[in-house]
């Protein structure tokens, strides 16, 4: 292992997640679903740091650190205590998050902090691992937590954790993110869905061809998603409008900034929690 330098602050950005599609497939005996699922990540995000510490501790600040807890079940910290144990050495790491992404909101903000802890604090112990390690213990943590260990454009199968590529570029496309402030659970979601297979993604489908199937299931539990998925088709200019993961966040695509900025003034108008961003 490498020394540490000491008074050493490292950085790591943990993007939001969306999913651009997210089909279910079944119900399997252990509780968890099979999906079949694009995932991407926005510019937008978290940030996470770290400097030496005395054993382990995190502080959450930022827009959105009441909702997210400074609690040990923090995933954050469970990411670095399984990363620490995986390592075989004892975690001194003083973590601070600057919490943006909205939480309980289909954004994988738990995911992606648990993600950016573990490719953190790879480097920051100096351990140096290759990435095939890390998805490992991200897989233990989440189902969205590999993907987010990635955090590019990619194809999700299993729970999620099972990653392959996504043959169509993305980078760069402008994305308006959309929460109305309802916090929604995702295990409800899953729980609500009514359990008809309406059949997978081929690899480089058209994204408007498909579907998020947990759209019902989270308007049910919150109506107000159907408003923001119609607003956003009402502001205009996208090519794509979809609900991200279990809700309540939707998404929509735009050819270009000047539209998403368009279609962004026009949902200002509702007071909604929203981001203009682009896709990594
Ligand atoms: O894996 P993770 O802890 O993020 O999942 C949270 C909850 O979402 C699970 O307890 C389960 O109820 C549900 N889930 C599911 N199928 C998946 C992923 C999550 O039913 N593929």
């Amino acid at each position: 292992m490498q020394a540490r330098e000491p008074g050493k602050m490292l950085t790591e950005s943990a993007p939001a997640k969306i999913n651009l599609a997210l089909h279910l497939r079944r119900r399997r005996s252990d509780g968890y679903h099979e999906i079949e699922t694009v995932f991407a990540f926005t510019r937008f995000g978290d940030t996470l740091t770290v400097a030496a510490g005395d054993g382990l501790s995190l502080v959450v600040e930022g827009e959105f650190a009441g909702p997210a807890g400074q609690g040990a079940d923090n995933l954050a910290l469970r990411a670095a205590r399984a990363l620490a144990d995986a390592a075989g050495i004892a975690p001194d790491a003083a973590l601070r998050l600057e919490k943006r992404i909205p939480v309980a909101a289909g954004l994988g903000g738990g995911s992606a902090d648990a993600a950016a802890a573990l490719r953190l604090l790879d480097r920051f112990w100096g351990l140096d691992w290759p990435e095939e390690r890390l998805l490992t213990i991200a897989a233990r943590l989440g189902s969205d937590v590999p993907a987010c260990v990635v955090s590019r454009t990619c194809f999700g199968a299993g729970r999620g954790e099972v990653l392959g590529p996504w043959p169509t570029v993305l980078t760069g496309r402008p994305v308006l993110l959309v929460n109305p402030g309802v916090a929604v659970s995702t295990g409800p979601v899953f729980a609500g869905w009514d359990q008809f297979d309406l059949g997978g993604i081929v690899a480089g489908a058209e994204l408007a061809t498909l579907r998020n199937d947990m759209t019902a299931a989270a308007v049910a539990i919150a109506p107000v998603v159907a408003e923001v998925l119609a607003v956003l088709q009402q502001a205009g200019g996208a090519d794509l409008v979809r609900m991200s993961g279990s809700g309540a966040t939707c998404l929509a695509l735009f050819p270009d900034a000047a539209a998403c900025t368009r279609a962004a003034a026009v949902v200002a108008r509702r007071g909604w929690w929203q981001t203009e961003t682009e896709l990594l």
